[in-house]
């Protein structure tokens, strides 16, 4: 049986526990850690058998393995204190602050053992895994135009930290966004150049961008559009996909958890269906219903982390994968400040 050790009891920390009690006997959590000590001995409380302590130095005897659930700045001294102890590490995104501590952290990575890897949960979740699949299966033709909608309303009350760049590591875009950069480069391949616009207007809590608009061209001709915003007090997209492809318009709505199919069958100016392709697809078909909530999906994330360990077992999003995502965000940045396009070939 692993023992588990939780740092960080705050929002995700929570979500990461209520996931682990999906994974059976396998796991048992021993440990916990956070610096607001009411929050440490609650969740202890909740665990029979489990220690905690204030300061997560003190638990790492306590536990083989270690999620890491704190502010982005503490992400590469926790690991590197976790891995140098020889513990698995399954750490949130993003994997740390700067590309030399994603490197250093990099080099000391000998997963399996111990394993590390980094929480980009969408990667486990079905539903963005689907899709992924009819776009890289080129399912409906070629992407030509990927769109990607992120509206919910992340303020302060989440802890005083998502507000300040130094302890976030930017803004909305590098904190969150991070997750839809890093599935366009995995759906869309190679990005050629790039630009972000962030603002933040409407999120006057965020030193940098709380509302973030990015546009990639890829080598494959495609465009890839995210908008993120952390300032949206009513939104009709939530999270939403729209691909247009060149046999039709894939949509993913998280609301209705859905990925759908779209095609005019009357032609206008676009290619008539034909009577059969009519007769099966009117004009929105539903291709795909997820059978659960979508958007946290840390239990089969959780089990990715398990069967690493247990099988000894080179992890799927390892710290060489999520560097990717960084670096171009890092990329267009750099490029915002200069006022230029970002040069993203090669990365
Ligand atoms: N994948 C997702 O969907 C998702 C969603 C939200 C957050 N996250 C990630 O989860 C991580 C935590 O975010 P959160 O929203 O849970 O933040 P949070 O503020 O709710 O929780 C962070 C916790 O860390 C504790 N902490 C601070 N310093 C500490 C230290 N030195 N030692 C131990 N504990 C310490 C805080 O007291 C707090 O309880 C971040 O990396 C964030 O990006 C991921």
């Amino acid at each position: 049986m692993i023992k588990l050790g939780l740092i960080g009891c705050g929002v995700m920390g929570k979500a990461h526990l209520a996931g682990i009690a999906s994974l059976g006997n396998r796991v048992v959590v021993s440990a916990f850690a956070d610096t607001d000590a009411e929050r440490a001995g609650k969740f202890a409380a909740g665990t029979p058998g489990a220690v905690w302590d204030t300061d997560y130095h003190k638990i790492l005897n306590s536990a083989d393995a270690f999620i890491l659930a704190v502010p982005h700045d503490l992400h590469y001294e926790m690991v590197l204190t976790c891995l140098k102890a020889g513990k698995h590490v399954l750490v949130e995104k993003p994997l740390a602050l700067t590309e030399k501590e994603c490197l250093s952290l990099i080099e000391l990575d000998s997963s399996p053992d111990p394993v590390l890897t980094v929480g980009h949960v969408l990667h486990h979740d079905p539903i963005w895994q689907k899709m992924g699949e009819f776009i890289k299966g080129k399912a409906f033709g070629e992407v030509f135009q990927l769109s990607i909608w992120t509206e919910q309303l992340t303020d302060l009350s989440r802890g005083a930290w998502i507000g300040r760049a130094d302890k976030l590591g930017g803004g909305q875009l590098f904190s969150h966004g991070c997750h839809y950069i890093d599935l366009m480069l995995d759906w869309l391949g190679e990005p050629v150049f790039g630009c972000h616009i962030g603002t933040n207007l409407g999120t006057p809590w965020m030193e940098r961008e709380g509302t973030s608009n990015v546009s990639i061209k890829f080598a494959s001709g495609a465009i890839g559009y995210h908008m993120g915003t952390w300032g949206a007090r009513g939104s009709s997209h939530g999270y939403s996909v729209h691909a247009h492809c060149t046999e039709g318009m894939l949509e993913l709505s998280s609301r209705k958890g859905t990925i759908s199919f779209h095609r005019d069958p009357s032609g206008g100016d676009i290619p008539a269906m034909t009577k059969e392709e009519a007769k099966i697809s009117p004009s929105e078909t539903v291709l795909y219903k997820a059978d659960k909530s979508v958007g946290k999906h840390v239990a089969e994330q959780l089990e990715a982390f398990l069967q690493c360990i247990e099988q000894k077992k080179k992890p799927e999003i390892s710290a060489k994968l999520a560097i990717r995502s960084l670096r171009v965000i890092w990329a267009l940045y750099d490029a915002e400040n200069k006022g230029t396009l970002a040069d993203l070939r090669g990365i």
